[in-house]
């Protein structure tokens, strides 16, 4: 077994009754997700991609990736949401902490409206060489566009014409959208986001698979780690399908009233997986008045901070906690003869060791404190766990979404500041609502 899904810690709350009811609920969504036949049934093309993925597009990846290797010190990519998360965080999973800099260097953009973040990139930009991979899948967010307009006139103060060509790509629709139709004008390299994978379940198609091969990992191995995923969780028993199991527990925690998931890891580079994973399921579930709230932790980090009320709070939440089986890296604790540090218990004893104990100890107190938790362990940190990790939550969202009977394809909440936001700014179209803010703030 690859994947280990350890719920001792999620017994004590549920009744072995509710796991068989909850058996029927996950076969009928399981049912729906592979039939097809649900809420937002024109965007499972992820649950496919891995099996139908073309090695020519792969291919075509790699080699724009080895060209902005040799042309840049940076990529910048451009994106917000689906359009940044996934190869954020594959990056930072993959990346060392402390990264030598003779590898390319990649930065993100467009992903917030700091003024001072975009002016503190241009300024770092104008002294390297680089190129953009801009990606909206709708290709009119305003994020990405801003962010887009004011990094491409920088590269047009720096290069010829021609040069500029070379250095822009953008991933985006076929034929849709604002970005398509500069991309076709300009005459930039592209890549298609298909039409039935939406954004929080992209990081497998170019948007994410450009970006993470440039930056030097490797995309092959982790759609592998995906396409085992995909095998290795077709059946139906909850005891025998992790995937399942961990739905049924999410959401019998939900209805007892544990409405909050943390997702935790105990290895700091997990921590943009949890930001693509929290993405994944607040946009997904959180609809129609219903939905986990999600957010995550990073331990021990955080057990300095949030530990307490994890501890001791509000009985809201409930934990599921991904361990790595085998460190990166390991080092061992030395002696030292005064002892004056009190630490000579630990001499000898590897730091990851005293790491996977505080796990443990941590685990055995939230649960004593009535908070539930379950454990993931995979065996290492490298892409084939990344696919592997992003297909086991998606392939979960998308079955969860329809236990808990909505569409978790959609995102129509996202809108609203959208809306409030061009009003705000005058943009043509908006004028009514525009009085209508301006008067209430
Ligand atoms: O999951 C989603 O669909 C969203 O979060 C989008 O990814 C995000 O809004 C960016 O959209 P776009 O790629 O169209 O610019």
């Amino acid at each position: 077994k690859y994947l280990n899904l350890n719920y001792n810690n999620v017994l004590p709350f549920v009744e072995l009754s509710d796991l068989k009811l909850m058996q029927k609920e996950i076969n009928q969504a399981r049912k729906t997700l592979d039939e097809k036949t649900g809420l937002g049934n024109d965007y499972i093309g992820w649950t496919n991609l891995v099996d139908e993925i073309s090695p020519e597009l792969i291919d075509d990846i790699q080699i724009t990736a080895k060209k902005i290797k040799k042309q840049s010190d940076v990529l910048v990519v451009i994106g917000i949401g689906g359009s940044y998360l996934g190869a954020k965080a594959a990056i930072e999973y993959m990346k060392p902490y402390f990264p030598k800099r003779k590898s390319l260097e990649v930065v993100f953009a467009g992903q917030n409206l700091s003024s001072t973040y975009l002016s503190e990139l241009l300024d770092y930009l104008k002294k390297k060489d680089f190129t953009v991979n801009v990606i909206s899948k709708s290709g009119t967010t305003t994020e990405p566009a801003v962010a887009f307009r004011a990094i491409k006139q920088l590269l047009e103060e720096k290069y010829s014409y021609d040069e500029v060509k070379e250095r822009i790509i953008a991933t985006t629709d076929a034929s849709k959208g604002a970005l398509r139709t500069l991309a076709d004008q300009e005459g930039y390299k592209t890549y298609i986001v298909p039409d039935d994978i939406g954004g929080r379940f992209s990081v497998l198609t170019p948007v994410g698979l450009l970006p993470i091969a440039a930056a030097g990992i490797d995309i092959k191995k982790m759609l592998r780690g995906a396409k085992a995923a995909k095998r290795n969780y077709k059946v139906k028993d909850i005891y025998k399908n992790d995937v399942h199991m961990y739905v049924a527990l999410r959401n019998l925690l939900y209805r007892k009233g544990f409405a909050l998931e943390l997702l935790v890891n105990n290895e700091p580079k997990l921590n943009y997986f949890s930001e693509w994973w929290k993405q994944l399921f607040g946009e997904s579930e959180g609809k129609d008045l219903k939905g986990l709230f999600v957010s995550s932790a990073s331990f021990t980090t955080d057990l300095h901070s949030l530990g307490q009320f994890i501890q001791e709070g509000k009985k809201v939440l409930f934990e599921t906690m991904i361990d790595i089986q085998e460190p990166e890296k390991d080092l061992y604790i030395g002696h030292d003869k005064n002892n004056l540090d009190q630490l000579n218990y630990l001499e000898n004893k590897s730091v990851d060791y005293v790491n996977r104990q505080a796990l443990k100890g941590t685990m055995l107190a939230h649960l004593d404190g009535q908070t539930p938790n379950m454990l993931i362990t995979i065996p290492k940190i490298d892409a084939y766990s990344f696919g592997y990790l992003v297909y086991f939550f998606e392939l979960a969202c998308g079955i969860s979404g329809y236990v808990l009977n909505v569409n978790p394809f959609n995102q129509p909440g996202v809108e609203s500041y959208k809306k409030n936001m061009f009003a705000l700014l005058d943009k043509p179209g908006y004028e009514s609502l525009s009085k209508e803010l301006k008067e209430r703030i």
